[in-house]
């Protein structure tokens, strides 16, 4: 390489860094430029974020997988109270004593716990019910005016399912949705922090109320199959059910609800792929596996930090930094898949490939249930409404533009279901 290559190379990495730490617009915008720029010149880079903790990227696929299984990159919050305490206050750790921040043997107690109510034979037996709300939720939106999908469907068919799931009444839902929505979406401004303490404490609250109102009163969901196991075995504490509770509400809807409007964006953008699933469902499974690689809504892995000096190819991450994982740069590493920024639905052997649900202890514990709930949001959509289009093909499509991705996904997807000279008009 001349030492003008190596320039270019260094200031070409100098400013990919500089867009991540930094949650530059463009890189909002369109993040895989940035990724790819970052995987060749510095794999594992060391960004300086808004929260103010050092925080080194890795953006490789092998590196990725190793990372999310390594057990000196812990998940334990407890064991990073400062970094956690500086990135988000004080406020959220009543809601994060769960699993996804913990390790074994907590995690394991944990997870334990909850794993049989989202095993593929007990989420097979939600079909009906998840088909029920997906036709309810369309038969509502048909019409020739754009209309927001995520709004009237892509986030209410998840919020539905899961609130069912565990148990929280339908006038609460609403409330429910908005303090999520808040709490991930709020920087790290002294002001944001305030916002996030309000919304996480008003959730805590809820929760605690809602606990004391089921353990009086039983019903047939899983909040009260977990107080009578907290009560019979003692397998969890009152913390843990509350974070629990908090966890699978807002990784249970958030996700599929962001994936619903990517998938829909991207079959929408690839026409002659989405013919291709509507003339054969069969190809559908896999076509929801490669969104899930090509535009996943996971961006980033939830924080790690490191449990001792960890040396990853030449970097050395130093003893309690945080690592992210970059889920979306190792499934477009093209040294795992072939041509990766091509979206083709037929791209084999993705499913144990793509690490858009995680991968080791910490694998998505609702992927059964957010495969299903895509499986019936997209054949019900596009059967319904095949002639679906972008209701302005030109505007400039509105990615999240949260500073520091953890998802990937629309603020909207303006849609016209049914366009007028199709039907004749
Ligand atoms: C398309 C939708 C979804 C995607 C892309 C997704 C992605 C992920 C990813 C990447 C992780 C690993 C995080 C990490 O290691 O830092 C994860 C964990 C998790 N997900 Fe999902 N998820 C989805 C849907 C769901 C649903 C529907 C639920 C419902 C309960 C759920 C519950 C969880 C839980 C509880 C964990 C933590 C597991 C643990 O720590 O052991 N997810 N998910």
């Amino acid at each position: 390489m001349t030492q003008l290559d190596e320039r270019d190379m260094t200031e070409a990495t100098e400013r990919a860094a500089a867009a991540a730490s930094r949650g530059e617009a463009s890189y909002r915008a369109d993040p895989y430029p940035v990724y790819g720029c970052l995987r060749d010149t510095a794999p594992v880079c060391r960004l300086s974020p808004p929260h103010g903790v050092e925080t080194y990227l890795i953006t490789r696929y092998d590196d990725a997988k190793a990372a999310l299984t390594d057990p000196r990159i812990s998940k334990d919050m407890y064991a990073a109270m400062d970094a956690y305490h500086t990135i988000f206050g004080d406020s959220s750790v009543a809601l994060d004593d769960n699993m996804l921040f913990s390790d074994p043997p907590k995690h394991t107690r944990l997870r334990r716990i909850v794993n049989s109510a989202f095993s593929p034979r007990r989420i097979e037996s939600l079909r009906p019910r998840i088909q029920q709300v997906t036709d309810e939720l369309l038969s509502r939106c048909s019409g020739s005016a754009p209309i927001d999908l995520l709004s009237s469907f892509a986030f209410p068919l998840p919020l539905i399912v899961i609130c069912e799931l565990i148990g929280i009444p339908e006038e609460e839902r609403d409330d429910a949705q908005k303090r999520c929505a808040t709490v991930a979406r709020t920087g790290f401004s002294k002001a944001d922090k305030e916002k996030l303490a309000v919304a996480e404490g008003a959730l805590r609250d809820y929760f605690v109320e809602l606990i004391a109102r089921k353990r009086k009163n039983a019903t047939d969901d899983l909040l009260s199959d977990l107080i009578r196991t907290q009560d019979e075995q003692g397998a969890m504490n009152d913390g843990e059910l509350l974070s629990t509770l908090w966890v699978l509400l807002f990784a249970g809807h958030k996700t599929t609800a962001y994936l619903i409007g990517n998938a829909v964006y991207n079959l929408l953008n690839h026409r002659d792929q989405l013919r291709d699933v509507m003339a054969d469902p069969e190809l559908l499974p896999n076509a929801i596996e490669e969104i899930i690689r090509f535009e996943g809504s996971v961006e980033n892995a939830t924080f790690r930090h490191a449990l001792e000096d960890i040396t990853i190819r030449d970097t050395v991450i130093p003893k309690g930094s945080l690592v992210q994982v970059a889920v979306a740069s190792a499934n477009r590493d093209p040294e795992k898949f072939e041509s990766p920024d091509t979206f083709d639905i037929r791209r084999k052997g993705l499913q144990s490939a793509h690490l858009g649900f995680g991968s080791g202890a910490h694998y998505c514990l609702g992927a059964p249930l957010a495969r299903m709930e895509m499986r019936i949001a997209l054949t019900s959509l596009f059967e319904r409404f095949p002639n679906i289009e972008l209701a302005d093909p030109a505007a400039e499509t509105a990615w999240l533009k949260v500073p520091f991705p953890a998802f990937r996904g629309l603020e909207k997807l303006p849609v016209i279901l049914e366009p007028a000279q199709t039907r004749g008009v």
